[in-house]
């Protein structure tokens, strides 16, 4: 057997601790606060859940190889030209995967800061394709350097906006400029899987810029804000020349059948995700306030979760909550070892975290 020489020492995707692994780990019999993935608290949509069991009875039958109605639905609420320029994936992860099989030959590169979200590197390194990477700069994704670093082999450019994990954004403006300046066959992926939590309305998003400019792409999920983060579902809006492609190669059912009903239902629910956005601004201001009279230093996040500078060694403090029944995440895999980030929670899990914390570094 001969396994492709480049897929060799590459490790799996550290997921946050699961609940039930901590459970079992520390025979935790109380309840557990998960903060460590980014997910939503709130559950799914009640439009969702009812959606879900509707498409029980159906699930003898494959799904809508086209998800033709989900599509559409998301081409008339973003304005998109129509359901052409959608494509759907088990996941937005899945779409980050079909960009890197389309667009990037082995002797080609993308380009990604570092940190970022550890997926864009992970289906480059299994695709065998070379990975440029580059520090950010003030916990901003470093634009003028990346744009430094393109050659004629560079085929992406990935930027998570907001950044994960640091919370931060592009500014339209400054965006708007770069682009116009990157060579016309350099696609530049705008992942905004955290875009429905951000607050400033100067942002970059991937909406200004597709409809014209065909080397723009948007991720989007319904793992976040619509709270679907289990079922796998998301979405890339793009050219329709490059969806094509991208729907031409992708297994026939790659979305299942209970995940495209509950995306199209929640789609429909204006008020969940109204709520949702309350829960997670109210519940990030909260946070910001308790960290800064810890005396640690939250960084601004226009997203659902919280980089935290506790200035002091994390790990202690992440191993301490764990045996009180909380996970949040430690940064140090991205050399930031004195560094936690935390996702916003209920209102009373927030409370609960604060209160642990507070206890744990008054006793260190
Ligand atoms: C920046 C970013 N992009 C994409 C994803 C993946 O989302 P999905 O669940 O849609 O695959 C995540 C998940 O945490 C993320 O942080």
């Amino acid at each position: 057997m001969k396994i492709k020489s480049y897929l060799k020492g590459l490790s799996p995707y550290p997921p946050g601790k699961p609940i039930e692994e901590l459970r079992r780990e520390l025979g935790i019999k109380g309840p557990i606060i998960k903060l460590a993935s980014n997910e939503n608290p709130l559950g799914p949509s009640p439009k969702a859940i009812e959606a879900i069991k509707r498409g029980l009875k159906e699930l003898h039958r494959y799904p809508e190889a086209s998800g033709i109605e989900l599509r559409q639905k998301l081409a008339q609420r973003f304005g998109l030209r129509g359901p052409e320029q959608v494509v759907l994936g088990n996941g937005s992860n899945e779409i980050i995967d079909l960009l890197l099989r389309c667009l990037v030959r082995e002797d080609e590169e993308i380009i990604v800061s570092k940190p970022s979200f550890l997926m864009y590197e992970k289906f480059a390194a299994a695709s065998g394709v070379l990975i440029k990477t580059l520090p950010l700069k003030d916990f901003h994704h470093d634009l003028g350097a990346m744009a430094q670093l393109v050659t004629e082999k560079t085929r992406i450019i990935f930027l998570d906006n907001p950044h994960n994990p640091t919370g931060s954004i592009i500014y339209h403006h400054e965006f708007a400029s770069w682009l116009r300046d990157l060579p016309p066959d350099v696609v530049v992926v705008l992942d905004e899987a955290y875009g429905e939590f951000v607050r400033d309305p100067q942002v970059a998003k991937g909406l200004s810029f597709i409809y014209h400019q065909p080397t723009v792409v948007t991720l989007r999920t319904f793992s976040k804000a619509f709270g679907l983060a289990g079922l796998r579902i998301g979405y890339g809006l793009m050219h329709e020349a490059l969806a094509d492609v991208l729907n031409t190669i992708r297994q026939p059912f790659n979305v299942n059948k209970l995940a495209l009903c509950a995306a199209c239902a929640s789609l429909e629910d204006k008020e969940y995700l109204k709520k949702v956005q309350q829960l997670v601004w109210q519940g990030l201001d909260f946070l910001v306030e308790a960290f800064e009279k810890l005396g640690c230093r939250p960084y601004p996040s226009q997203s659902n979760f919280l980089l935290v500078d506790l200035n002091r060694p994390a790990r202690p403090i992440y191993e301490a909550l764990l045996r009180q029944g909380v996970i949040i995440r430690c940064l140090e895999a991205y050399g930031l070892p004195t560094f936690i980030r935390v996702t916003v929670g209920l209102p009373a899990e927030n409370q609960r975290f604060i209160e642990l914390l507070s206890e744990v570094i008054s006793g260190a």
